[in-house]
C-alpha cells in the first residue's frame, strides 16, 4: 500500500498536536516541524512503538531563516506529500526581529510557510490529491497591511502584525489555487480554541485570555477532528477556499484583491530567491 505523508508545522501543541494524533491514528507518516520535541514526547508516550516509528521530528525555529532552510533540505527527501498543514502561529505583542532583521510574526506565521510550501511544491503535487491547509483566522478581517512595509518598520503593533500575517496566509492561499492547479489549497479559521496560543506574551492579556479561554473556547481535539473529516472528504465546492472549520465563508475583500495577491507573491518570491534558492 502507498505510504501517505503529512507535514505539520507547530505539531507539538494545541491544534497542531491534535492533527498529529489524528494523522498517526490514520496510519500516515507524520513530519512535525516545531521547536520543542519534549512536548511531543510527553504527549505520545502512551503510543505503540509502531506508531512512534511513523513520527519524524524536525527541530526548527520558524522565526529564523537558517533554521527553516536546513529543515527544507531534509524535507525535500520525502518523495510525495499528501498533506501540508501550515499551522504554526504566534502573536508577539513586543516587536522582535530575527538575525536577518525580519520581524518575527511575519517570518513565523507567513514567510516560513511560504518558503516551505514553495520549496516543496513538486513533492506536494506528486501526492495524488495533494492538499495544502493554511491555518488562518477570522482576524484577517482586521488586518491593516502595508504591502510596501511587510516588516513593519514604520509602525508596529503586535495585534496588527498578527492580523496581517493571517491576511497574508489567505492571499497566499488564493494565489496557490490559481497557480498550482493539481494541488488544492485551503485557508481555515479554526474558531476560538483552548490552546497555548499567546502564552509567550508575559502580560495581563495572557492571564486574562487563559482564564476566559479555558471556560469558553472550543476543545482543539473536537475542532481538529472536524477539520480532518472535512479535508479528507473531498466533499466541498472546488471554488471555495476559505472555511470556518468546515463551513465555506466569505473572506475579506482585501484577501480577494488580485493585485494584492500578486504583489505579495512577487515579494515572497524575492525573499525566497534571496535566502532559499
Ligand atoms: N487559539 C485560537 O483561538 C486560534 C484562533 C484562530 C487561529 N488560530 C491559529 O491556529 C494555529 C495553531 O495555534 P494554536 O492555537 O494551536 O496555538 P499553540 O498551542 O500556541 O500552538 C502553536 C504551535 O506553533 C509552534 N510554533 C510557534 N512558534 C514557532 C516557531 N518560532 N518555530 C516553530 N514552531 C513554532 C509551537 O511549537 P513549539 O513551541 O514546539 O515550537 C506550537 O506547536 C495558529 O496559526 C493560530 O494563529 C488559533
Amino acid at each position: 500500500m502507498k505510504k501517505k505523508h503529512c507535514l505539520i508545522t507547530g505539531g507539538t501543541s494545541g491544534l497542531g498536536l491534535e492533527f498529529t494524533k489524528i494523522f498517526i491514528k490514520k496510519d500516515f507518516f507524520v513530519h512535525i516541524i516545531s521547536r520543542n520535541e519534549e512536548k511531543l514526547k510527553f504527549e505520545i508516550k502512551q503510543y505503540s512503538k509502531k506508531m512512534k516509528s511513523k513520527i519524524f521530528f524536525y527541530k526548527t525555529d520558524l522565526s529564523e531563516v537558517e533554521s527553516v532552510i536546513k529543515t527544507i533540505k531534509k524535507l525535500k527527501k520525502i518523495k510525495s506529500i499528501d498533506f501540508l498543514i501550515n499551522n504554526a502561529g504566534v502573536i508577539n505583542l513586543e516587536k522582535e526581529t530575527n538575525v536577518n532583521n525580519i520581524e518575527k510574526t511575519f517570518m513565523t506565521n507567513y514567510l516560513s510557510h511560504f518558503f516551505i510550501t514553495y520549496a516543496l511544491r513538486k513533492n506536494i503535487s506528486k501526492g495524488k490529491n495533494g492538499k495544502i491547509i493554511n491555518i488562518s483566522s477570522v482576524a484577517h478581517k482586521l488586518a491593516f497591511l502595508n504591502i510596501r512595509d511587510l516588516n513593519m518598520e514604520t509602525f508596529y503593533n503586535g495585534w496588527i502584525a498578527y492580523f496581517n500575517s493571517k491576511l497574508m496566509i489567505l492571499l497566499f492561499t488564493y494565489k496557490l489555487n490559481s497557480i498550482f492547479r493539481d494541488v488544492q489549497s485551503f485557508a481555515i479559521h479554526p474558531g476560538w480554541i483552548n490552546t497555548n496560543f499567546g502564552n509567550n506574551n508575559d502580560n495581563i492579556i495572557r492571564k486574562f485570555l487563559g482564564q476566559v479561554r479555558s471556560i469558553f473556547a472550543k476543545d482543539p481535539e473536537v475542532v481538529a477532528k472536524k477539520i480532518f473529516k472535512f479535508i479528507t472528504s473531498n466533499d466541498f465546492n472546488k471554488k471555495d477556499f476559505y472555511f470556518s472549520i468546515d463551513k465555506a465563508r466569505k473572506s475579506s475583500n482585501s484577501s480577494q484583491d488580485k493585485r494584492l495577491q500578486n504583489e505579495l507573491w512577487k515579494k515572497s518570491i524575492k525573499f525566497f530567491n534571496k535566502y532559499v534558492s
